[in-house]
């Protein structure tokens, strides 16, 4: 079995190879093969909105994912870049596609790649919805410097009617072969049709999940541990006397931030139950949100780890966010444990998460679009708190120091590690205290 099917031979994608003259006449689609998601609808829809979400979300997760929005043609051939030669998994195809043609032509396309295709539709027609949108996105643009709201929102409301003489939305009957899901009414209802992979019906499941009312989640770790001030890191010991006072802190300043319905929730770690027992505030305890765990380094400082496991410490640095600690978890890891986390989230309103180092790392990565190698190295240190608000497509991000002293438990990314130079015994040395 050769491996090779693409758009030109030369292209390797999936695990078969299919000659050429007959994947003209049977395209061939394998359960594992990449996945073009179609953006359709109207101008003012959110479509850019939920294409930004859903990369982020995807590429989270681990499933490398690319927006693509330039002309059709040009998208295409990025899109064809990006799944046959760059190794990408879904590609999302951001524009209006609101004629039947075009999504034909598109899905001719994918059919000749071997890509699967996924529409997403979005379809709304309450006038507030959409001229928030307007003024959410549009009037940074730069067709509209020098305008006033009320002028974009006009001017923008004429564009749109140019495309709804011409629009044809997916429908039940004639569209009843293609996969897709339509949104109506910002989530009020969706009909979902021919859902045919995990990757589609994941998809589905997290579109189905958002929502746009207007929030904040606030994220902060524990107060500062007695093994923080020892340097040790992970175990399960209480607050130190720092941490307590922070604790208070914490209650003091959500108190003052008067939160419409706050969530409170924590790790099962007693220092952040601790910490959420001073906020005097019901809270829910998450195992999912307990620190990473490190193995058989556990309660070790980094300097021990350095010297009784060499290897590990260097191969940990080497990649921090792949690597898994002997008998423990790796940020990897990590994410895969937090992903019901997110998506509760996603359902959720005010939250207050509190939690660890490298769990408040894995949420942050999340929420502002930080690469797997980015992610270990993000600074969340103790005592503060960082409140997170969804605006147009990001989140503003707003870091409140609470004014107690605590530990530094960052350690920077390294410079130039070289493992081919550790002694192999080192590999094997075991510290007396495990
Ligand atoms: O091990 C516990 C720490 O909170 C995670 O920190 O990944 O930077 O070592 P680190």
């Amino acid at each position: 079995t050769l491996v090779v099917l693409g758009s030109s031979d030369s292209m390797p994608v999936c695990s078969l190879w299919i000659p050429l003259s007959v994947r003209s006449i049977y395209p061939i689609c394998m359960t594992n093969c990449p996945t073009l998601i179609v953006t359709v609808g109207l101008p003012a829809r959110g479509k850019t909105y939920i294409s930004k979400k859903l990369t982020r979300y995807l590429n989270w997760i681990g499933v490398p994912t690319k927006g693509t929005r330039q002309c059709a043609l040009t998208a295409l051939n990025d899109v064809c870049q990006y799944l046959t030669v760059e190794g990408g998994q879904v590609a999302v195809f951001d524009a209006t596609n609101t004629t039947r043609e075009r999504r034909w032509t598109i899905t001719r396309f994918a059919e000749q790649n071997g890509f699967k295709v996924f529409f997403v539709e979005s379809v709304c027609e309450d006038p507030d919805v959409i001229a928030e949108n307007i003024a959410q996105v549009k009037l940074g643009s730069p067709d509209y410097i020098d305008c006033n709201t009320e002028e974009v929102i006009e001017d923008f409301m004429k564009r749109i009617k140019c495309y709804e003489n011409s629009y044809q939305p997916l429908d039940e009957v004639l569209d009843r072969d293609l996969s897709y899901i339509k949104i109506m009414d910002v989530g009020r209802r969706y009909l979902v049709n021919r859902v045919l992979d995990h990757i589609q019906s994941r998809i589905v499941y997290y579109l189905m999940n958002i929502h746009i009312t207007p929030r904040s989640i606030y994220l902060c770790r524990h107060g500062e541990s007695d093994l923080n001030v020892k340097g040790r890191i992970g175990g399960d010991s209480g607050l130190s006397g720092r941490g307590k006072e922070f604790a208070k802190c914490l209650g003091k300043f959500i108190q003052e931030q008067n939160i419409k319905n706050l969530k409170v929730w924590t790790s099962q770690m007693k220092r952040t139950i601790q910490t959420a027992e001073a906020v005097a505030v019901p809270y829910e305890q998450w195992k999912a949100l307990n620190e990473i765990d490190a193995g058989v380094c556990e309660e070790m400082t980094y300097e021990e780890i350095q010297v009784h496991f060499p290897v590990e410490f260097s191969l940990r640095d080497q990649d921090k966010y792949r690597y898994r600690y002997p008998k423990g978890e790796s940020y990897e890891d990590l994410v895969q444990r937090l992903e019901p986390v997110i998506m509760e989230l996603e359902r959720q309103e005010n939250v207050l998460v509190i939690c660890h180092q490298a769990v408040m790392r894995c949420l942050l990565a999340y929420f502002l679009d930080k690469s797997a190698e980015e992610l270990p190295y993000l600074k969340c240190p103790l005592h503060t708190v960082l409140k997170l608000t969804p605006v147009a497509y990001g989140c503003k991000v707003e870091s409140v120091w609470l004014n107690v002293e605590a530990v530094n438990t960052h350690r920077d990314r390294p410079e130039n590690v070289d493992i081919s130079r550790m002694p192999e015994e080192a590999l094997f040395t075991v510290p007396a205290h495990q």
